[in-house]
């Protein structure tokens, strides 16, 4: 994996740096904050900045992961119930400010009007009663990998995710493309705008359904949106066996990683499909906690769907 561990010198430079954009700004929802967010970004220290630069644009690997930022469990609190529910949102600003600058460095921050209130930094906790469902706030149930709004064109390019607990070490799993050995005679058949893409459970207000290929890019190295719980079975037996044998192929390279607290893991969503392993919540404070940004390479892709050029809720 690509990593970067910080050393002591640097994690004072980043608190330094952290401590003084807190007090500037109460959170990091705000409009201000985000606008400057990029500008901040410039004064992390210059191995982290080096580091994410190059998996933005050299794609060493289709994940990376920043070790080393200390968390203080007692001053984050208890795991909240639900992710509405932080009691004191100020008890992770620190940590939530580090991951945004650390964001910063791939793009710009997107958030979704419907999901979750439209936050930028949406916690990722089990809520009770969500046990078996598919999605974010589950735990019994799998979270099957897939890509990240995988039915949007302007879904975001990463996803970062910064781990404030994870006292039963449950994995964070993911597949990289560029590690599944692919037959070229299937590869031409995904690059072809067979698959037909559903809005997953996460965006229920939207019914609409997006036509494309599920692999493109560079054949050799190429890119992936797959999400195949979300999607059709194609119309033509060729469709069905590409994407039959995709998803063997993705099933048999799947990996993962037991997030510590303070690890911050980027995932490249174009590069990657992730998921999460089944657990057992406890719901009495101590559970796993997780934040999490959605980051956009490019802002203007969304632009019909954002209210000004700088807006970074998606309508
Ligand atoms: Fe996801």
């Amino acid at each position: 994996m690509h990593r970067l561990d910080l050393t002591n010198e640097e994690v004072g430079m980043i608190r330094t740096l952290v401590e003084k954009v807190a007090s500037r700004h109460g959170s990091v929802e705000e409009a201000d904050f985000l606008e400057n967010a990029t500008t901040y970004a410039q004064e992390l220290p210059r191995r982290l900045r080096a580091f994410l630069n190059t998996f933005r644009l050299t794609e060493p690997s289709g994940v990376c992961l920043v070790s080393g930022y200390p968390v203080d469990d007692a001053k984050i609190g208890r795991t909240p119930p639900h992710w509405r529910q932080q009691p004191d949102s100020a008890s992770t600003r620190e940590v939530e400010i580090f991951l945004n600058l650390c964001g910063a460095l791939l793009g710009d921050a997107i958030a979704w009007s419907h999901q979750r209130g439209g936050l930028i930094c949406q916690d990722l906790v089990p809520i009770e009663g969500h046990e078996s469902e598919m999605i974010g706030s589950g735990s019994e149930l799998e979270l099957v990998w897939h890509t990240e709004d995988a039915r949007y064109s302007y879904r975001g390019d990463y996803i970062g995710l910064m781990c404030l607990r994870n006292p039963d070490a449950v994995p964070t799993t993911f597949a990289l493309i560029d590690e599944v050995q692919l037959d070229p005679n299937q590869v031409e058949v995904l690059f072809e705008p067979h698959f037909v893409f559903r809005p997953d459970p996460s965006h229920p207000s939207d019914n609409e359904v997006e036509q494309a290929p599920v692999l493109f890019g560079d054949p050799r190295s190429p890119y992936i949106r797959f999400d195949p719980y979300c999607m059709d079975r194609p119309k033509t037996e060729e469709a069905r066996s590409a994407m039959d044998y995709l998803i063997r192929a993705i099933d048999e390279n799947l990996t993962g990683v037991a997030l510590l607290p303070g690890e911050c893991l980027f995932i490249d969503n174009y590069k990657t499909v992730h998921g999460r392993s089944s657990f057992k919540a406890r719901f009495d404070g101590t559970d796993r906690w997780l934040k999490r940004i959605n980051i956009a390479r490019d802002l203007r892709k969304s632009r019909a769907v954002r209210k000004a050029a700088a807006a970074r809720v998606i309508l």
